[in-house]
């Protein structure tokens, strides 16, 4: 009781929850760790794994016994990833596929090949993020944090279904960021054409509709655990690269990558989320979604986000 309390509070309070502090305490009271080898004969699929709470993921996936297959944009950065993987845990099985996730045309093509070379898929970690500073188009003319965090892991989560449905406890993961506390489901504008763009706020809004996307995908991926997750903040290339400055103020309290990556890992492997789906976690407990009223949205709301979703990844 007094701990579930101390919990509630250290994430009411933000800095200490989302800092180390949040997971050296929690830590204490967490349920055993998955044991190694509790993955063993299945394969984890991470997107953007090259770098970061990517890399630190698809690496403690490996740790439990898993397969890995690394989606990368950059598949020389995906190569040194694997070669540093394979340096700590020479055993393990890693393999990368390139994937741009802002890409419709990438994701159907690696989708292609893993459902083409895998009998089953245990876990989908929608891990790859960005954070313009400018209103960017990809080349298919979606705006870029849309495409890569809401239509890229659409797209591979359908195209994905029939391998994950074969592994009788499947996993699909989104890995949002607390930042999406701030805004609500703009549906209205999904791809940020009105107003001046701001990037953190177009993060922000993505990572809002990613964490409704899982509830979606939830519903509609029977046998397969869909949940969403928060890292808190961990220092990685896309804190230090992207928000410099906010890295310098708590830089002292960042997690390490293998602390943010910590509930994403949890998620793919421990009973309770496989008993459960549709949730959004930080720190191995299931969490609220939304702190702001101004920030709840309606299920018209979320099922508009699943026609645009539709809609805008057909090819
Ligand atoms: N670190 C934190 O404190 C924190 C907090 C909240 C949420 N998150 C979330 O955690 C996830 C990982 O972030 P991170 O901090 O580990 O940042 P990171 O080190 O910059 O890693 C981001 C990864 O995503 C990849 N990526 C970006 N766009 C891609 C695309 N179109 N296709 C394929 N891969 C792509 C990057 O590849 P390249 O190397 O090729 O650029 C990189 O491997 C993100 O979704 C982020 O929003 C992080």
């Amino acid at each position: 009781m007094l701990t579930r309390a101390l919990d509630t509070l250290l994430d009411r309070a933000v800095v200490p929850g989302y800092s180390r502090v949040g997971y050296v305490v929690r830590r204490r009271w967490w349920d055993d760790d998955p044991t190694p080898g509790q993955l063993d004969g299945h394969t984890v699929a991470v997107t953007g794994a090259n770098s970061g709470l990517g890399k630190a993921t698809a690496v403690g996936a490996a740790r439990l016994g898993a397969a890995v297959r690394l989606l990368c944009r950059d598949t020389s950065r995906g190569e040194q990833a694997r070669a540093e993987i394979l340096a700590d845990l020479p055993e393990a099985s890693v393999v990368v596929d390139e994937c741009d996730l802002s890409s419709l045309k990438s994701v159907t093509a690696v989708a292609a090949r893993l459902r083409d070379e895998l009998p089953s898929l245990h876990a989908l970690v929608h891990n790859a993020g960005v954070l313009p500073p400018d209103r960017t188009e990809t080349a298919e003319g979606h705006e870029l944090t849309v495409a890569t965090h809401v239509l890229g892991p659409h797209l591979l989560t359908s195209e994905l279904g029939p391998v994950l449905t074969a592994d009788r406890d499947a996993r699909v993961v989104f890995v949002s960021s607390g930042g999406m506390y701030t805004q609500p489901l703009r549906i209205d504008d999904p791809e940020f054409q009105l107003g001046d763009y701001d990037g953190t706020v177009s993060y922000a809004r993505t990572k809002r509709m990613q964490v409704v996307l899982a509830q979606l995908w939830a519903q509609h991926l029977p046998g397969v655990a869909v949940h969403a997750m928060h890292p808190g903040w961990a220092s990685t290339p896309g804190i230090t690269d992207s928000l410099p400055r906010f890295a310098r103020v708590v830089g002292p309290i960042l997690r390490n990558a293998d602390e943010g990556a910590d509930t994403a890992v949890w998620l793919t492997a421990a009973d309770w989320p496989g008993a459960t789906t549709g949730l959004f976690w930080h720190d191995r407990r299931p969490r609220p979604r939304n702190y702001l009223p101004f920030t709840r949205h309606t299920p018209d709301d979320a099922q508009r986000l699943w026609d645009y979703c539709a809609v805008s990844t057909r090819l």
